[in-house]
């Protein structure tokens, strides 16, 4: 019996369909985990927040490597960002996603190690990542998610091992530098998502009379961001949100995974947004190893070159 003719174009229609579309999906899936994922960028900005007459001042901006000890293109990678020769380097966090991953990041960071640097702890430094769906990305920030009691990664060796190596903790502390002939006032909080932060141990006007004042945290939630700037802190640096990870091109982020809107999801923007200070985030160079895929959202650290703000 004949077929309609409708029914015999819908079929052929389909049949081209389906392998087309699997194929596609296919080529975004590799490419997203494979390519993308080890494309790593180097962003530059220039941020005016120096006393005027000030020499520029080189700071390198890490975060979120969530490092496995396979990552051999990463680690020669952020090795390779000492030909950057900053003054300082800042890392907010998620640096390790393995028990046995601190040593490996100590040695990506190399001669790094030997300059000035600050860090504060992410969530992933304590508790081993666990498969999600991450469909539950796009239902709420992963802070609404059980937090584990016990911490299961040697967030306490990286700590120590940084320490030891002369960088700055901040995690809910303040600290002081002087690096590239500024006198730095610096504070930093652990990590908002798991409800580390103790902002009221740093809290308090940052010191007026130092040439820059640093806030650093690791999730830039804007609570916390509100309370730097009102303290007086002239730049915030923080990470977390890799820049939404999977992100749909000329649209951006579909999610911030914490409370921070969109538009500044990443990048060097000013916060409040139409305030004073100004906020750098980091997309960040790794990705959970239960999620390995990024998407027009390209690994990144960040050369900040900081400049004399204009006069007022
Ligand atoms: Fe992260």
């Amino acid at each position: 019996m004949a077929r309609p003719a409708s029914w015999h174009h819908g079929t052929v229609r389909l049949r081209t369909l389906v392998p087309v579309t699997a194929g596609l999906g296919a080529a975004a899936v590799g490419y997203a985990t494979v390519i993308e994922r080890n494309w790593f960028a180097l962003r530059r900005y220039d941020v005016p927040v120096l006393p005027p007459g000030s020499a520029p001042l080189r700071v390198l901006h890490i975060s979120d490597a969530h490092l496995t000890p396979g990552r051999r293109r990463l680690m020669a990678w952020v090795r390779s960002l000492d030909e950057l020769d900053p003054h300082l380097v800042i890392n907010t966090g998620d640096s390790i996603s393995h028990p046995q991953s601190v040593p490996c990041f100590l040695d990506a960071l190399g001669p790094l190690l030997d300059r000035p640097g600050v860090f504060v702890l992410g969530s992933n430094d304590m508790y081993a990542p666990e498969p999600h769906n991450p469909a539950r990305y796009l239902t709420g920030p992963s802070s609404r998610w059980r937090i584990r009691k016990e911490p299961d990664l040697p967030w306490e060796k990286l700590r120590d091992d940084l320490t030891a190596a002369g960088w700055l903790d901040l995690n809910n502390q303040r600290g002081r530098l002087t690096v590239g002939g500024l006198d730095i006032a610096l504070a930093g909080v652990h990590d908002a998502h798991v409800k580390r932060d103790r902002y009221e141990r740093v809290a308090g006007q940052a010191d007026p009379s130092a040439d820059l004042r640093i806030g650093v945290m690791h999730s830039p939630e804007p609570r916390l961001l509100d309370r730097f700037a009102a303290d007086g802190y002239d730049f915030l640096l923080a990470g977390h949100t890799h820049g939404g990870q999977l992100c749909l091109p000329f649209y951006g982020a579909l999610v911030t995974n914490c409370g921070i809107e969109r538009e500044r999801v990443r990048g060097l923007h000013r916060h409040p947004a139409d305030g004073q200070a100004w906020l750098h985030v980091s997309a960040g160079l790794g990705t959970s190893p239960w999620a390995p895929a990024r998407f027009a959202c390209r690994p990144e650290a960040s050369l900040l070159t900081l400049t004399p703000r204009e006069s007022r």
